[in-house]
C-alpha cells in the first residue's frame, strides 16, 4: 500500500504540520494514560509495514479470512443472492474482494476509502479483472455515514467489512459504526463482516509480536513519524513494543513502553514518562460466536450465518439490517 488517511482530511497549516495529527498527539500525550489514535500509524512507511505484517507466519487473520472467502463462495451465493451492490468499507487494495465478487454475481461494486489515489488505482485494477461489473469508487471517511452514488441507490446492498477492523474499535464505538453502516446501506441490506476469534493467548500474542519484529517496527514507526512531522525529540531507543492480552476485555493491547524515566518535546511541549509507563496505541478485540452476535444486534444487524476457517481462528459473519419494529 502507500497511503496516508490522516493527511488527506485536512490541509497542512503554515508550518506544514497536519493540525489534526498535532491535536491528537498533544491531547493523547497529555492524558494520565497516554494514548494516540491508531489511524496515525498509516503514513507511507506504516502502510508498507502493515502489508508486511499480514504475511508474517504468526499473523494468521489475513490467511484465515482469505481461506473462508475462497472456500465458502457457494454458501455466500445462496444466502446473498445475485444482483446486490457490494459496498466495501475501507477497501484499501481490495485484495480480498475478488473472491467475494466472483462468488455472488453482484450488480455493482462500490469501494469506499479515505485515500483517493490508492482507491482509484485499486478500483481500476478490479475493473480490468471484472470487465462486466460496474465499479464506482467513493472517496470518503466510512466512520461517518456515506452518501452512496445515485446510480446504485435503491438497489439491495451487501456491506463488506473484512480484516477485523471492527475489532480495533472499543465496543461502544463499534456499535456506533455498525449503526452508521446500516444507515448508509438502507433497509434490506446485508453485511459480511470479518471478526477475529478469542483463542489461546500464545497464538494471539504472537500475531501482534512476530519474531521478525515487523509489528514492533510498525508500532515504533509512530514515534518516528511524531519526531519527523511534529518536531519531536522522543528517544526511540528508550521505548519498546509491548503487547498484552486483556482477558476481561477480550482484547489485545499494543503499547509503547518507556524503559527508563524520560522527558521529550513534541510540537513545542514537554512530556515526561516514568520507567514502565506506556503510550497505548491499539486495541484488537476478539469475539466468540455469542459476543459477535450480541455486538451485531446492538448495532442494528441480525446475524444470518457465520463461517470460520478450518482451524476456527477467524470468523466471517453474514447479517441482515434489522427491521425497525416494535419489540417487547
Ligand atoms: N485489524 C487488524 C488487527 O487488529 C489490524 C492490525 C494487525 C494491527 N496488526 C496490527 C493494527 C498491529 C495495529 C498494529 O488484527
Amino acid at each position: 500500500m502507500g497511503f496516508d488517511p490522516g493527511l488527506r482530511l485536512m490541509e497542512p497549516d503554515a508550518d506544514g504540520i497536519d493540525p489534526a495529527f498535532r491535536r491528537d498527539v498533544v491531547q493523547g500525550l497529555s492524558q494520565p494514560h497516554k494514548a494516540i489514535p491508531a489511524r496515525w500509524f498509516y503514513d507511507a512507511r506504516g502502510s508498507q509495514l502493515f502489508e508486511a505484517i499480514t504475511v508474517q507466519p504468526e499473523y494468521y487473520p489475513t490467511r484465515a479470512e482469505t481461506e473462508i472467502l475462497a472456500g465458502q463462495g457457494a454458501d455466500f451465493a445462496e444466502l446473498v443472492g445475485p444482483g446486490r451492490v457490494v459496498v466495501e468499507f475501507g477497501s484499501g487494495s481490495s485484495a480480498k474482494t475478488p473472491h467475494l465478487l466472483s462468488a455472488i454475481a453482484p450488480s455493482a461494486y462500490v469501494p469506499i476509502d479515505i485515500s483517493g489515489d490508492f482507491l482509484r488505482q485499486s478500483a481500476q485494477a478490479l475493473s480490468r479483472q471484472f470487465p462486466a461489473l460496474e465499479v464506482i469508487p467513493v472517496e470518503a471517511d466510512f466512520t461517518h455515514p456515506v452518501t452512496l452514488p445515485d446510480a446504485v441507490r435503491g438497489r439491495p446492498m451487501l456491506g463488506f467489512f473484512p480484516g477485523s477492523t471492527i475489532g480495533n474499535l472499543v465496543p461502544a464505538s463499534a456499535v456506533d459504526l455498525l449503526r452508521s453502516m446500516r444507515d448508509t446501506l438502507g433497509t434490506g441490506a446485508q453485511l459480511l463482516i470479518g471478526m477475529d476469534r478469542i483463542k489461546d493467548d500464545h497464538t494471539l500474542l504472537a500475531a501482534y509480536d512476530d519474531a521478525a519484529g515487523v509489528t514492533a517496527a510498525f508500532n515504533m514507526n509512530l514515534l518516528e513519524r511524531i519526531n519527523r512531522e511534529l518536531d519531536g525529540d522522543i528517544p526511540l531507543s528508550a521505548f519498546r513494543h509491548k503487547v498484552a492480552w486483556i482477558d476481561a476485555l477480550a482484547r489485545i493491547e499494543m503499547h509503547l513502553e518507556a524503559q527508563r524515566d524520560l522527558a521529550f518535546h513534541v510540537a513545542g511541549r514537554t512530556f515526561t514518562m516514568r520507567a514502565g509507563e506506556t503510550i497505548h496505541t491499539e486495541n484488537s478485540h476478539k469475539y466468540d460466536a455469542r459476543s459477535a452476535a450480541l455486538l451485531l444486534l446492538a448495532g442494528g444487524w441480525t446475524p444470518l450465518d457465520e463461517w470460520t476457517d478450518a482451524a476456527g481462528r477467524f470468523s466471517l459473519v453474514l447479517a441482515q439490517a434489522a427491521a425497525v419494529r416494535m419489540a417487547p
